[in-house]
This record gives structure tokens, C-alpha cells and sequence, in this order.
């Protein structure tokens, strides 16, 4: 099947301009003025529109246990809502629970999307334990296509690591010419920190900041940094929330330490007064690192503006507040973390960044899809229009105007964080490979022709 979509405004990271591009066997096989469409090819008309490469999200989760919950989506219904919001590759955290190998938490999650997803995804290698088994498994991972690793400095007990640990995960990674990504918290700060507000009596949903304030973020920045400074690792810290953490990490890169910062479209449109919402609705609204009091939006929005920040995530982690987020009524250490956005991620940028005068459209694509492809290994295959690149293309009404719901959405999750907010522009056409996906907010994709994109590693 052929697809040609006429007369859209191109823009990548790099460039601006209008031309048709043709797509044939999955990939853009021309790019060119007044292209004529061969008998059979299916034609789009994106006058008026731009034309993005699909949209990267670099970091979510769909099979998820955590919290004494499951997280709430699986691969069909978060593909299908990626797509709908004009993600067209996903990039899943491999989690496994500290008892498991890491082959068979590989496995496992492999096993979850195999045949399943109507997008391409890839996965970061989460290292919950380093013993004398894992540097093997580790090998033979990156040797399936997994060049990236995810290490927590958070969540004691569960998927955290200890130093050692860490320290062998970077230096193995170094080796094998590997990035690791990495949620950086002080989780003994954190730990000791719930037990004192839960002893004082203090037990709402606002009390999660509290648990884990900036300056407990900033420390687990700079612990990394340490480590990724004495092995020579790169390293990638997600979900960055707030400006002393920034300060660390550019403190770090200042004097040569290779990292990379991902912050999430949640801290950039959401804030602390969301937890703080009367009658436990707050719960919704807790994740970890936490919404952050509003000052630190411009540091975020200035970040991404300046080149300090390269990607924006959603760390998509959908639980029900009903049932799921309730289990920590009495007790905030009990809420599962996360505020699902996987389908909101790009039309929020789009309204909040570019229509906001915050964000230029060439550093909108950077940040919502180039760098995340640079940074894994996947382009000019994927966050690129150029001839040979996959045909993963979205055309974008710049001048649509809706409103969220939870009533319309995708996501397989019984609340919108942003309800009732209004949104200016959208995807109106995604394709994955040259097949259309979704059409004017509606899924017309195929469950199961969603690929696992093997990547290689880049030595450094
Ligand atoms: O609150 C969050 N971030 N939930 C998902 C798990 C994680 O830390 O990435
Ligand atoms: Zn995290
Ligand atoms: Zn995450």
C-alpha cells in the first residue's frame, strides 16, 4: 500500500518547508514538490496543516506492578492511545521486582507487548538487582536490541538499588556502550521522611511533597552525577521535576559529566495545589518526583527552550482513582504513583508550548521526538522526515479546538488529570509505517503490527 500526503507545511528539527512525501514499503521513499500519486495510492491532503515525524515518548510504563497495584492499561489499549494523541514509538520501563533475574523480567514484559501494540516500542532494561548473573543476562539483552538501562534511587525495597549496585550497573554499561536512565530520589531521606509525617498524624495526599521536596530530588541528582562522573557512564535523568535538580545536573555537565534530562508535560502544565486537592481528589494528581510548586514551570519551559532539557516524557502510569488510588485513603505512602498522560502529552505541548509562545515548532519536535531518537539509538528511523526514514508521519490540524475528557479518551484509566481543559490543535492523521492509524482522533490502526525495535549500542 502506497500513501501520499500532498501540499503540509514539512517540519523536523532542522528544517521548515512544503513538499509532498510519498510513502511506500513502510518507509519515505520521496520527498518532493507536486508528487503524483501512482493508481491505488492512498492520498492525504495536509494543506494548511504541518507534518511532524511521529512523536516519541521515551519513558512510560503499561505493565506495571507496583504499589500493591497494576497499572491499569495494556499494550492495546496504550497504543491505541499513543496514537490517537500522535505518538507513534513508545519507549516501556522494564521493571522487574527485585526477586526476579533480569532475563525474566525481559521476558516477562516482552511477553506483554508481543503481538499486541498497533505502534513500534522499545524498552529501557530496568537493573533492580545486581548479582553475579546479571552482568551475563545484561549482555544478552543489549544484544537483543536494548541499549538502554533504568536504574531507581528511589522506591526502597522495590525496584531501588544500592550503591553498589549502581556503581556496577554504570560501569557495565560504559562497557557495553549503554545509556542508563534513571529516577534519582534519596529513598533513605524519603522513607525516613513518610514515617515522620505518618507518626505527626499527617496522612493526605499533599503530604506526598512533603515526603519528597526538591532538595531530596536535587540530592539524588547529584548522587548520580558522582557515580556517572567516577565510571565515565552516560546517563539520562527522567522525570525531572524542579530547578535544584536542574542545577545539579547542569552543575554536572558543566564539568564533562555526559547526561541527558528528560522533564514530563505533567510538570509543565500541573502543580503542587493539584495534590492539594480538597476530599482526597489530590490523589489523583500523585507521582513521584512530585507536581512541584508553580515557580518551576519557566525553569522547566526555559529549559527545553535553551537546549539544558532534550526530551519531554509522560512516565505514563495509569491506576484507577477508584479502587487503585484509594488504597492510600488513610495512608499518602499508599496512593500508586503516576498521573496518566500518554494521550494527552503532544496536544498539551503543542497549546501550553507553541500556541503559548513558550516553545518554537522546531524544538517542539526536538523535544517531543528527535532527541529521544538520537538519544536511544533509533534515528534517522524514527524522529525524522527524510527519505529511508519509517513512515510514521503526523499531520497536524494547528487550528482544531477540543477539550479533554475522560469520557473520549483512549487511556484505559477512569479519570483525566485535565479534565474539562480546552486544547488548540491536533493530530489529524498518524500513520505507523505508511498505515493510517488514527484519523481525526479516531483509532484506525491494526493491534499487532506494532514492531519491538532492536537498536544498537553506541560505544562512547
Ligand atoms: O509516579 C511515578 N513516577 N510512577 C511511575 C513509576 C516511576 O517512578 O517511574
Ligand atoms: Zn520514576
Ligand atoms: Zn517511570
Amino acid at each position: 500500500m502506497s500513501l501520499l500526503i500532498r501540499g503540509g507545511e514539512i517540519v523536523t528539527g532542522s528544517e521548515r518547508y512544503h513538499a509532498d512525501i510519498f510513502c511506500g514499503d513502510e518507509r519515505i521513499t520521496r520527498i518532493d514538490r507536486a508528487i503524483e500519486p501512482p493508481p491505488g495510492a492512498e492520498v492525504i491532503d495536509a494543506s494548511g496543516k504541518y507534518v511532524f515525524p511521529g512523536f516519541i515518548d521515551p519513558h512510560v510504563h503499561i505493565y506495571l506492578p507496583f504499589m500493591g497495584a497494576f497499572a491499569k492499561d495494556t499494550y492495546e489499549t496504550a497504543s491505541k492511545a499513543a496514537l490517537v494523541g500522535g505518538t507513534t514509538t513508545m519507549i516501556e520501563m522494564v521493571c522487574p521486582s527485585r526477586d526476579m533475574s533480569a532475563m525474566e523480567g525481559f521476558r516477562l514484559w516482552c511477553g506483554h507487548a508481543e503481538g499486541q501494540s498497533a505502534c513500534d516500542y522499545t524498552f529501557h532494561m530496568g537493573v533492580t538487582r545486581f548479582d553475579a548473573q546479571t552482568p551475563g543476562e545484561l549482555r544478552e539483552i543489549v544484544a537483543n536490541g536494548i541499549t538502554s538501562f533504568k536504574v531507581f534511587l528511589a522506591y526502597k525495597g522495590a525496584f531501588g538499588v544500592d550503591d553498589l549496585e549502581l556503581y556496577r550497573t554504570l560501569k557495565l554499561a560504559k562497557e557495553l556502550g549503554v545509556i542508563v536512565t534513571a529516577h534519582c530520589e534519596n529513598e533513605t531521606l524519603v522513607a525516613e521522611r513518610q514515617q515522620e509525617l505518618l507518626a505527626a498524624g499527617l496522612t493526605g495526599p499533599e503530604q506526598h511533597h512533603e515526603s519528597r521536596p526538591p532538595r531530596v530530588e536535587a540530592e539524588g541528582v547529584h548522587h548520580l552525577m558522582t557515580f556517572a562522573e567516577l565510571t565515565g557512564a552516560r546517563v539520562y535523568i527522567v522525570h525531572l521535576s524542579c530547578e535544584e535538580a536542574l542545577r545539579e545536573a547542569l552543575a554536572a555537565r558543566a564539568r564533562g559529566v555526559d547526561v541527558s534530562i528528560e522533564t514530563l508535560i505533567q510538570y509543565l502544565v500541573l502543580d503542587k495545589s493539584d495534590a492539594e486537592r480538597p476530599d482526597f481528589a489530590g490523589a489523583k494528581f500523585v507521582m513521584s518526583p512530585p507536581l512541584r510548586d508553580r515557580r518551576n514551570q519557566p525553569v522547566l519551559w526555559n529549559g527545553l527552550h535553551g537546549g539544558d532539557i532534550q526530551t519531554i516524557a509522560t512516565d505514563h502510569a495509569p491506576f484507577d482513582a477508584s479502587g487503585q488510588k484509594e488504597m492510600g485513603r488513610h495512608d499518602f505512602t499508599k496512593i500508586p504513583n503516576g498521573i496518566p498522560s500518554l494521550e494527552e502529552r503532544v496536544k498539551l505541548l503543542f497549546s501550553h508550548g507553541v500556541k503559548a509562545g513558550k516553545l518554537d515548532l522546531q524544538t517542539f519536535v526536538n523535544v517531543a521526538s528527535s532527541n529521544a531518537a538520537k538519544l536511544f539509538g533509533l534515528f534517522p528511523r524514527k524522529g525524522a522526515i527524510q527519505v529511508g526514514a519509517d513512515a510514521d508521519l503526523v499531520v497536524y490540524d494547528p487550528n482544531y479546538r477540543g477539550t479533554i475528557s475522560a469520557q473520549t479518551q483512549m487511556m484505559n484509566v477512569d479519570y483525566s488529570a485535565f479534565e474539562g481543559w480546552p486544547y488548540e490543535g491536533r493530530p489529524e492523521i498518524v500513520t505507523v509505517r505508511g498505515e493510517v492509524a488514527a484519523r481525526n482522533g479516531k483509532f484506525t490502526g491494526t493491534i499487532g503490527r506494532g514492531q519491538m525495535l532492536k537498536r544498537q549500542p553506541a560505544p562512547f
